[in-house]
């Protein structure tokens, strides 16, 4: 098997892409920083704090930014691939911020909105039902305008709109996502071997799931500590093996979508079965109906 290779590179995302040509990458993956104001701690989770860069912006330009980076991705990505943005609904004093927001001005065609459910809330006050969810939209770059794409393969579709597991919590980065998160993302849309881009990449998470699906990879960030660490995890990437196989046995299935189709499954209620037994009551329940409508004497 080809080794796959990464390049992992020092510096601010927009300006990083900017440098990086036309249609060179497969898919993407990310989850950029999401100007949380520092100031405001979770209860339970410790404050996000990154090594080399503030997490606090004026709103509109945080918002004007990601809207930039997104589109230079979409230039970046081939015709026909996929990039994957994970970010979370925030409030701001009272209002709330929703990141399909600015999404939706992108160039990208938003394929789907998945939702994360991490099974733990950050804050556990009562201002509203605990927030547990964050977002992951899948976005494609369209052939010919076709924003339909490709059809998933059962084992992907399988595993739903609502993905659910638990937040990272042995990576020394202060805010990873899980290993489960790129590689679901990667396997279900690059079968060939490609590249893969990470414009936020922390410590390496998506490079890593990269490397277990041989594919070559782009990181970037700014902080160098973080970029070291993404090396490190490179390197020892076959520590991760467990997390590799636990999320990749997932990706099974007994019947294809054909299968199951020919042979009358999961059509909810209008499988023949159902539709059988259905019938049947309907005809008791006139039956009985008509017994009791019909005159005593
Ligand atoms: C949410 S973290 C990404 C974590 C990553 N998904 C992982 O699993 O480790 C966001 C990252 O963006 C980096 N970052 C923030 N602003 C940046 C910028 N303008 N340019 C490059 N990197 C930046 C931070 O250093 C941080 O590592």
């Amino acid at each position: 098997m080809a080794k796959s290779l990464s390049s992992l590179i020092v510096g601010d995302t927009l300006e990083t892409l900017k440098g990086l040509p036309d249609d060179s990458c497969d898919v993407g993956v990310t989850s950029p920083p999401y100007n949380k104001q520092e100031k405001q701690k979770g209860w339970l989770v410790k404050n996000v704090k990154y090594a080399n860069v503030s997490d606090v912006k004026d709103e509109k330009i945080y918002q004007q930014e990601q809207i930039q980076v997104l589109n230079e991705l979409y230039r970046i990505i081939k015709p026909g691939g996929s990039f994957f943005y994970n970010h979370k609904i925030r409030w701001e004093r009272g209002v709330l911020l929703h990141p399909f927001s600015w999404v939706a001005k992108t160039h990208w065609a938003c394929r789907q909105e998945i939702i994360w459910d991490r099974q733990i809330a950050a804050n556990i006050r009562g201002w509203r039902f605990w927030q547990v969810d964050e977002r992951i939209y899948w976005l494609i770059k369209p052939i010919n305008g076709n924003k339909i794409g490709e059809e998933l393969e059962s084992k992907y579709a399988k595993q739903t709109s609502v993905w659910r597991f638990p937040p990272e919590r042995k990576n020394p980065h202060p805010a990873p996502f899980p290993l489960n998160l790129p590689l679901r993302c990667i396997a279900a849309t690059t079968k060939e071997k490609g590249v893969v881009i990470d414009p936020y990449c922390g410590g390496g998470t998506t490079l890593v799931a990269a490397k277990f699906l041989n594919h070559d990879s782009i990181g970037v960030d700014m902080s160098e500590a973080y970029i070291e660490m993404s090396q490190e995890r490179l390197n020892n990437y076959l520590s991760e093996q467990k997390e590799f196989e636990n999320e990749i046995a997932k990706h099974q299935v007994e019947k294809t979508f054909k299968q199951r189709k020919e042979e009358g499954m999961n059509v909810g209620k209008f499988s023949p079965e159902k539709v059988k037994v259905r019938k049947s009551q309907s005809a008791r329940n006139r039956e009985q109906q008509e017994a009791q409508s019909r005159p005593l004497w």
